[in-house]
């Protein structure tokens, strides 16, 4: 198959962890037949310096007319000063909604090599960390009106929340359909003591679960939520939940499997054409040494092949690849544990490479 990826290197640790993971693909094309061309899309902080705006309409039209995305990560300190409305973040933010991939799909998963890299408790670990986090991407209080303006002689900040009935709908429906080929339970996860968008969000979703009488719907309050993923996380299987909670829970849900470098996450819309990215930032501290985990980047890859492009065999072949790599002791910085080999970033992307 001939499929063009666009190819966002972005900033920090970005461009790194981006050539492993199109030297992945470069392999899986070899090896089974495909062709893979790239396009590069300047976006964040360097289209910031070169263009002005973290994500000219140019850029994003070369996304939208790919097959799928491909994404390093965007930001840093340099760009922190810069005003709201052109900061890397945003460039981000309006390629989400520009290719309209409301549904950002983030598995936490613990790998069992990794196990003593979760903080939590052994016993905890023992009982599996295996669930999804399906978040709203593309509404909520990330797209409402930012304001910051004086008021009876103070400043006041205003940022506007709004679900609209269709939105929770479309995203519940993602959730259902997701834990239908998973262990069929849902949790939905909302503020609703508190914020209408949730008691709409709340009555949306219970309303849809007759159409998935097989799937086990429950509702749990975020703040609770947060509690439950350290407490028991093996309660989980499926999460569904609104732009903001999803970013907060995803982040500590990385965490108890080990690294936040391991995650990858895919972000879908109404057609096949994705976004794939790992869950962790640009980390600027550590960019250009070679140490950075590349890992994240790759499943991402493996995630873009099995969901966009319908090539399951590739994706297991990467996956299974990681974890030999895993079993066979090799360690970037992040994940290093004792009696375990450290490798770098391009080393880590090598040994992957040889294992598929
Ligand atoms: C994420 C990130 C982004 C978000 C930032 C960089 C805008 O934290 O993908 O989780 O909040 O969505
Ligand atoms: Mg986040």
């Amino acid at each position: 198959m001939d499929k063009n990826i666009a190819v966002i290197r972005g900033d920090g640790i970005g461009p790194e962890i981006i050539n492993e993971a199109i030297a992945v693909l470069d392999k899986i094309a070899q090896k089974y037949n495909h062709k893979f061309t790239y396009t590069d899309v300047c976006m964040g902080g360097c289209a910031i310096d070169k263009y002005g705006e973290p994500l000219p309409d140019a850029e994003l039209a070369k996304c939208v007319n790919s097959d799928s995305v491909l994404l390093g990560a965007v930001g840093g300190a340099k760009w922190d000063t810069v005003p709201g409305h052109l900061r890397p973040e945003k460039g981000l933010l309006k390629l989400r909604s520009g290719m309209q991939v409301y549904s950002n799909n983030r598995p936490a998963k613990i790998w069992p090599q990794l196990a003593s890299a979760s903080p939590l408790k052994e016993s905890i670990v023992k009982k599996g960390i295996d669930f999804i986090i399906v978040r709203e991407l593309i509404g909520g209080i990330y797209f409402g009106k930012h304001e910051t303006k004086e008021q009876n002689g103070e400043m006041c900040a205003i940022d506007e929340l709004i679900y609209r009935e269709s939105e929770i709908e479309r995203i519940a429906r993602i959730g259902f359909e997701t834990a239908r080929k998973r262990n069929k339970k849902l949790c939905s996860v909302e503020k609703s003591n508190v914020l209408d968008s949730s008691r709409l969000w709340k009555s949306v979703v219970t309303k849809l679960s007759r159409e998935y009488p097989d799937v086990e719907l429950s509702h749990m309050l975020v703040d609770n939520c947060a509690m439950q993923i350290v407490k028991d996380p093996s309660q989980f299987d499926v999460i569904v939940t609104e732009n903001m909670f999803g970013d907060i829970l995803s982040d500590e849900a990385s965490q108890i499997t080990g690294s936040i470098g391991m995650i990858p996450s895919s972000s879908l819309g109404s057609t096949t054409r994705g976004v794939y990215e790992p869950i962790h930032g640009s980390a600027p501290d550590i960019a250009g040494k070679d140490i950075a985990n590349p890992i994240g980047t790759i499943l991402s890859v493996a995630m873009m092949l099995r969901f966009s492009f319908d090539m399951a065999d590739e994706a297991d072949a990467i996956e299974d690849a990681v974890s030999k790599v895993l079993d066979k002791g090799y360690r970037t910085a992040d994940i290093m544990q004792e009696g375990c080999i450290k490798v770098g970033c391009s080393e880590m992307g090598k040994l992957i490479i040889d294992n598929i």
